[in-house]
């Protein structure tokens, strides 16, 4: 599952549905560092008011962005993804075309790892603190490796600022420069978007 404003439409459908999700397993995205749970910032806080307290899952599992080694929390949580390979991997966007938290230059091979956030993630993530400075630099996300090997994917993306990222994954170069391109590679992938995020496709 993935966080951020893209996906929440779809939670808020799935909070209003007679779906029961008490027998499925899920598995986050990211976490940032140095924020505990309770944090109204964190995204297992957010996890929680968007969709666990009202869709209790069986399990759910969030990277820890408070252990004392990051390193361990990284083994942790690849094992986990080992244990629950993923069927259904929501995503959203980053207006530099990240997914999770893998920003441009992440290996395309990469597992679970400790990510140093880019100055633009930082800067349009501030929107949701009060200032900034109180954005984490650091964060922990899943790899380009793991979101690609779930079974299919479905990624979120609205409005134009997310125009170009759009462009890059869907008509550019399979590029470690575009995280996102990334997807190009996987055989089962659908994009919801609006007419903003898609209005610099060529086709
Ligand atoms: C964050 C999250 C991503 C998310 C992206 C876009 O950086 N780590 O998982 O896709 O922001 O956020 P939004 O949907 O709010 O534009």
């Amino acid at each position: 599952l993935a966080t951020g404003s893209s996906p929440l439409e779809f939670y808020k459908q799935i909070r209003e549905s007679d779906l029961d999700l008490s027998n499925l397993i899920s598995v986050n995205l990211d976490e940032y560092v140095g924020l505990t749970g309770d944090d109204p910032q964190s995204y297992r806080y957010f996890m929680e008011k968007n969709l666990f307290d009202a869709k209790p899952f069986k399990e759910s599992y969030l990277p820890s962005g408070v252990e004392e080694s990051a390193d361990q929390e990284v083994i942790r949580y690849n094992k986990i993804l080992e244990e629950h390979p993923v069927d259904l991997q929501i995503l959203g966007i980053g207006r530099n075309g990240h997914i999770g938290f893998n920003e441009p230059g992440t290996s395309f091979d990469s597992q679970t790892h400790l990510v140093q956030l880019d100055d633009s993630t930082i800067e349009a993530n501030s929107r949701f603190f009060d200032k900034i400075e109180d954005v984490p630099t650091q964060a922990i996300s899943m790899g380009i490796a793991n979101i690609l090997a779930a079974k299919s994917i479905v990624l979120f993306a609205y409005g134009e600022s997310k125009a170009q990222a759009i462009k890059g994954t869907v008509e550019g170069e399979r590029t470690e420069k575009v995280p996102a391109s990334a997807l190009q590679g996987h055989p089962n992938v659908t994009i919801i978007a609006d007419k903003e995020a898609l209005n610099l496709l060529s086709r």
